[in-house]
């Protein structure tokens, strides 16, 4: 497909589907280029945002295990794929559920197209997991999907799970996360495996959301800048909730690492301090970061492309000493 075969009454209606909530009344696929259409445009946006969670979790060394990969939810593919070109070794074979069955035959058609040699099955319920990807589905259960998810998750060692970054998703996925925190290790976005701090009276105003950045070409693009115009869609904000887990075991694996926090949202910038939503193992609150500690990062804070996941020491509000875990200075 190129941007001459847009076609904008299917993309305008399963665009308004997904507003709507009309998404959550049942399989809408109609043909095979509605995923065609939905894969070219918004399910490549949904890749950007794939693609920021999986390079910090990469940087910071974590594979999924081993073994066979689910994407739950597939629609077009596009987590499977992001997730199999990341951790090619890890992925031994990938399995494709959703309730459409054009959407299960289309993502494996292009899985098979990227990977050739990678062994794509339709999903056998009870059949062994080493990592489930969701993307994009949680406003679209009923209570028994969501029940059928819930078993799903059980038989997995690891989830990658993302969503957008409204505040009722964002919520949701706390929710699943207190679920499933007896069972699993938190890797991201979480720098703790305490309760999450969100739910604290005191900050129920915010959410727990992150910005991802389209690739840098994108800007220059004169047909996705057209597309984002037409959609009425900025394509340089990607508000997104995630949620990643391993399996806890027994005797106990690593657990991540800890002692770092992690800045939710967008910083706020100003001459004197850079203001964030900060989260870490005692709270989510409000915290300062005076330029003079560290003036070469605390300016480009406020950039996507910035590291969230940071080092620090506080006192009343006050960051005392910061420092980026991933950076060799
Ligand atoms: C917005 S699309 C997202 C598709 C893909 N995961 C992505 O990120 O681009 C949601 C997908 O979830 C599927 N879906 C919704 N409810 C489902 C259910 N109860 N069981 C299986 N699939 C479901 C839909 O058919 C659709 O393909």
């Amino acid at each position: 497909m190129t941007w001459e075969d847009l076609d904008w009454k299917i993309l305008d209606r399963l665009r308004q589907g997904f507003l709507s909530g009309a998404a959550a009344e049942g399989p809408y696929w109609q043909s095979t280029e509605d995923l065609a259409q939905y894969d070219f445009t918004f399910a490549e946006r949904i890749g950007w945002k794939w693609d920021h969670v999986l390079r910090e979790l990469r940087q910071r060394g974590w594979v999924p295990p081993t073994g066979p990969l689910l994407d739950w939810g597939c629609g077009s593919g596009i987590a499977n794929r992001r997730a199999v070109a990341a951790w090619p070794e890890a992925v031994t074979e990938v399995s494709l559920f959703d309730h459409s069955l054009l959407a299960q035959d289309y993502a494996a058609n292009r899985l098979r197209e990227a990977t050739p040699d990678l062994p794509v099955r339709s999903w056998e319920r009870g059949s062994k997991i080493a990592t489930v990807v969701i993307s994009h589905v949680v406003n679209e259960l009923d209570a028994d999907a969501a029940e059928d998810l819930q078993a799903t998750i059980s038989a997995a060692e690891a989830v990658i799970w993302l969503e957008p970054g409204t505040s009722d998703v964002a919520g949701d996925l706390v929710a699943w996360r207190e679920r499933l925190r007896p069972d699993f290790n938190v890797i991201y976005p979480c720098p703790h495996q305490a309760a999450c701090g969100m739910l604290a009276p005191e900050n129920a105003r915010h959410w727990c959301h992150h910005f991802a950045s389209p690739p840098g070409e994108v800007g220059a693009d004169s047909h996705w800048v057209k597309f984002g115009q037409r959609a009425g869609i900025d394509l340089r904000s990607l508000p997104y909730s995630a949620l990643v887990l391993q399996r806890k075991t027994d005797p106990p694996n690593t657990p991540p690492e800890s002692g770092c926090g992690r800045i939710i949202g967008r910083p706020k910038v100003s001459k004197p301090f850079t203001r964030v939503l900060a989260c870490d193992e005692n709270a989510v609150q409000t915290l300062e970061l005076p330029k003079r500690l560290a003036p070469a990062l605390i300016k480009k804070l406020d950039r996507p492309s910035a590291p969230r996941r940071l080092r620090w020491t506080y006192q009343n509000g006050i960051v005392t000493q910061l420092s980026d875990p991933n950076s060799n200075g």
